[in-house]
């Protein structure tokens, strides 16, 4: 529909709700909202809002993962990072990280030599956990580990779960070690819990024993599988119902350098062969410093293929496209080598989609997944920038397109919505042809607020708008509160208006460890318990759960300060009317929807409050959906709505 056609119906309907109002003689509400129900224009995608996830803050080891050890194979640079010598009744003896293979063989080439001289009540090695180990009492944990004895080395080790004030909590010892590597386990359910336990492996008499892959993982995980995503976490996600997940990040995607970029290939197969590598957000943010913050990959690419397909999303690569990120080294591949990351991209589409006798597809199955994961979308780069970004697009476009045409590319926006990087990188994916541009925000709430008519510009034609990145950041203490999350549901009714036009959109970063992390605000913040929803992450839920499926015309008084979009949903026939008022005064509204029967009945969703409030883990729904209540008099909806809320009125 071109624009002077939407405001030709505007103001036709606007005309019919003043004399509906006019016509039985009330006084003229203060906000008068127009939406035509006959006049349903572009369909909304059902992928329209997703989730943005980057192992930033902990999100992944520490995280999404749920391993409790840290360096569990000892493969940090510094090999006994996270672990510390346990002496107790006296006990003495020596640690040795040892060295089996080169660097160059990847995966796992170290594991831990424990000795005791002297074994008191146990001599060995006491693993941290991320900012402690999360304990849950009465849940049971599966600990696992291999070992060998070293010549007539003890025969049995005994692992401690102990809370954080060394008080026991469970034990298991597990017997029958020889000089062969053995893979033991035992299952421990703690007595109590204690976000900040700790765990130990121990031998009780003299001698040595060598130990790797020390694991202590939660049994309930989510969909309960072995070794499988934190379920809280996953549920929340499941919460908000992701249209799309974006993976791996970020500028993690990118590296410092191109050597410590994200390659895929190195997340799948057995967990305990991945090569770790240092996380990107390790020394990133000067008073956020992360030292022993690694990426072991426990959660890679067939992991985030899953976790899509369980919560019916669609999977969104972004891949590295020979840029290291240009924050930092600015690193970049030549042309002539580029080859290596265009193989990559390929071979990623044939371990997604391909079939079982394809050598991707095959190594797919032997993970346990057979049928293709329906890969439909890659993106080409993060926040890259710059005549070297477009040159490189060109390219792996070029290669992308040939063998698989139905795959649509992502381009980057780069990091700023404006400015003159962003006009070049618009003009230049127009000029190639990209499916989508990623544009990222990370604006003060006010911008969001200017931006609600961003979208309403921009050509119909040409690569559509992924919203990639975005998040509304308050002055100086960048707090997940009331006013940044109104601030960003504002920017969506803009988004959801222009589905046409904006076609994804997910907020970033998702994840935040409360003890651990380096960027603010975040969607989720958990610590090693528990998690909760931020009011930015009920602002995805309530638009997630009330999208529709096209977009109708709607009249609002320009002035402000009330903004909305508004949507028709085929499936139940509800008019979807999504109100934002940003503002400190309640602002009565009188809705009129032509092009209905007469509406019967409304239901309304509030989210709002003090515009300072923030969700914590001690109040996790502070800010949360509350119903609302709706009057209906003679066809037009009349709804008080309060200050600082979001309010999605459906009329049936
Ligand atoms: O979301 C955090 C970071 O912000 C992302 O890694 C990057 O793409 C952006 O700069």
């Amino acid at each position: 529909m071109t624009r002077r056609l939407w405001m030709g119906t505007v103001v036709m309907v606007a005309t019919v709700g003043a004399l509906v109002l006019a016509g039985h003689g009330q006084a003229p509400a203060d906000v008068q909202v127009a939406v035509d129900a006959g006049k349903p224009g572009a369909a909304i995608p059902a992928g329209l809002f997703g989730v943005f996830f980057e192992d930033i803050n902990f999100a992944a080891d520490g995280g999404l993962y749920p391993e409790r050890i840290k360096n569990r194979s000892f493969e940090f640079p510094e090999p006994l990072m996270g672990w510390s010598r346990a002496e107790r009744g006296g006990a003495k003896g020596t640690l040795l990280a040892i060295e089996r293979r080169q660097a160059a063989d990847g995966g796992n080439r170290h594991f831990l030599r424990i000795t005791a001289d002297a074994a008191g009540t146990g001599f060995g090695a006491t693993n941290e956990g991320f900012r402690g180990i999360g304990a849950a009492g009465g849940e049971p944990y599966r600990v696992s580990l291999r070992a060998r004895r070293v010549a007539d080395g003890p025969r049995s080790l005994r692992v401690t779960l102990d809370g954080h004030d060394g008080e026991p909590l469970a034990n298991a010892d597990l017997d029958g070690l020889t000089s062969e590597w053995r893979d033991l386990s035992a299952s421990l359910t703690p007595r109590s819990t204690d976000a900040r336990a700790t765990l130990s492996v121990l031998v009780t008499a003299p001698g040595a024993i060598e130990v790797d892959t020390v694991s202590l993982f939660p049994q309930r995980t989510w969909k309960n599988r072995q070794g499988g995503l934190r379920a809280d976490l996953v549920q929340l996600l499941d919460g908000i119902k992701p249209g799309f997940i974006r993976f791996p990040g970020g500028c993690i995607v990118e590296g410092r350098h191109l050597e410590t970029r994200y390659q895929w290939k190195t997340t799948i197969g057995p967990v305990d062969e991945r090569r770790l590598i240092v996380n990107r957000w390790n020394t990133e943010m000067a008073d956020h410093q992360a030292p022993d913050y690694f990426q072991s990959f426990g959660l890679g690419f067939f992991e985030y293929f899953q976790l899509s397909e369980d919560l019916g999303a669609e999977p969104l690569p972004i891949l590295n496209c020979g840029m290291a990120c240009q924050f930092n080294s600015s690193e970049l591949a030549s042309m002539e080598t580029l080859d290596e990351y265009i193989q990559d991209a390929l071979d990623l589409i044939e371990f997604a989609n391909g079939p079982v006798t394809s050598g991707w597809g095959r190594k797919r199955a032997d993970m346990g997944h057979p049928a293709p994961f329906n890969l439909k979308m890659i993106g080409v780069g993060n926040e890259q920038w710059g005549p070297q970004y477009g040159e490189r697009f060109a390219v792996f476009s070029k290669a992308l397109r040939s063998k698989y045409p139905n795959i649509a590319l992502i381009a980057s926006g780069g990091p700023d919505p404006d400015g003159a990087r962003f006009e070049y990188l618009w003009s230049h994916m127009r000029e190639q042809g990209a499916d989508f541009v990623d544009e990222h925000y990370y604006r003060a709430p006010d911008w969001f607020l200017s931006q609600v008519h961003r979208y309403d510009k921009y050509p119909r034609t040409g690569p559509k708008v992924f919203a990639g990145e975005y998040a509304a950041h308050t002055k100086v203490t960048r707090r997940n509160n009331t006013e940044a999350a109104l601030a960003e549901a504002a920017m969506l009714t803009g988004i959801e208006r222009n589905a046409d036009v904006v076609q994804m959109a997910s907020y970033a970063p998702l994840f935040g460890h409360v003890d651990a992390w380096q960027w603010r605000p975040n969607l989720i913040w958990f610590d090693n318990l528990t998690s909760f929803g931020t009011p930015s992450y009920y602002v995805q839920q309530i638009f997630g759960a009330n999208r529709g499926t096209q977009v109708l015309p709607i009249e609002l008084p320009q002035a402000g300060p009330v903004v909305g979009s508004a949507s028709l949903d085929r499936a139940s026939g509800d008019v979807i009317v999504k109100l934002v008022n940003p503002s400190a005064d309640p602002k009565p509204v009188a809705l009129a929807v032509a092009g209905l029967p007469r509406a019967r009945t409304v239901s309304v969703t509030t989210l709002g409050g003090d515009p300072e409030t923030e969700n914590t883990l001690g109040q996790p729904t502070a800010i949360a959906p509350r119903p609302g209540t709706a009057r209906i008099d003679n066809g037009i909806v009349h709804y008080a709505l309060p200050p600082h809320t979001l309010a999605v009125l459906r009329v049936q």
